[in-house]
């Protein structure tokens, strides 16, 4: 999986050297930050010329925590490329001005002229960056509180439960489904159900990653636990064709 997809944004900037990439974090794209180092430090791929905007980021989280996705993203990336540090963008968790720091962050992606590729994981609950399930989503960056699941789910990280944080910053839906393009990697069992309603089900802001399904080009890689209601699914349905199907 982290090869494929490293394989994918390391060709999205070897055929356009200055794109705006939307990164994420989480454990699911690890590996292929891993790969993207490999390639860089091989002379592959060069990120010199690169614009980075991150999905999210938690509130109250100093950028030097462990946890923070700041730390996160220099610690698996952006300390081992050759990107130019005025180049990357991570949404301000401590901002003074939230409303405000948000604005700013949707005007840098308008400036940067939107992102070409995003590379998305998703929640078991089916959120994608902190767009969590709500009676509505919003098209701008924002302030979201976390739903429980999601700091059930978070709280692998943290030694105590209160350590986690209940907030988050979040870049809203606009930016995502304006993205030219869009790769979402899922892997393990938990998250089979959210695929399978992202993939097919009903469009509803209860499975945030079910817009997707308007999206021109969206490429999925998946592992096999994660495509297996999808694949059950797939021998009685015909799925919409707006989907790259290549499960790994
Ligand atoms: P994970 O998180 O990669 O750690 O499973 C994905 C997400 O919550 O978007």
């Amino acid at each position: 999986m982290s090869t494929r997809a490293a394989g994918i944004v390391a060709s999205q900037v070897i055929l356009k050297n200055n794109s705006v990439l939307g990164l994420a974090t989480g454990s699911t794209p690890e590996g292929m930050y891993r790969e993207l180092v490999k390639l860089n430090q091989e002379r592959t791929v060069d990120f010199s010329g690169v614009i980075t905007f991150n999905l999210d980021e938690y509130i109250g989280l100093p950028p030097g925590h462990p946890q923070s996705y700041h730390h996160y993203m220099h610690h698996h990336f952006f300390n081992h490329i050759n990107v130019a540090p005025q180049n990357i963008h991570i949404p301000q968790g401590q901002a003074g001005n939230m409303a405000e720091t948000c604005l700013e962050y949707d005007q840098k992606i308008a400036d940067a002229g939107g992102i070409d590729l995003q590379v998305l994981g998703i929640g078991a609950n089916g959120h994608i960056g902190f767009n969590e399930p709500h009676t509505y989503l919003k098209m701008q960056t924002h302030l979201i509180d976390l739903t429980e699941e999601t700091v059930e789910a978070n709280s692998r990280f943290f030694d105590t439960a209160e350590e986690v944080p209940r907030q988050a910053v979040t870049m809203g839906m606009g930016s995502i489904m304006q993205a030219r393009r869009i790769l979402l990697l899922a892997s393990g069992k938990n998250k089979a159900p959210a695929i399978k309603e992202t993939v097919s089900g009903k469009i509803t802001t209860a499975v945030p990653a079910s817009f997707l399904q308007l999206h021109r080009e969206v490429i999925l890689i998946l592992d096999k636990e994660a495509a297996s209601l999808m694949m059950e699914l797939d021998q009685r349905f015909h799925i919409p064709g707006l989907w790259h199907r290549d499960v790994s």
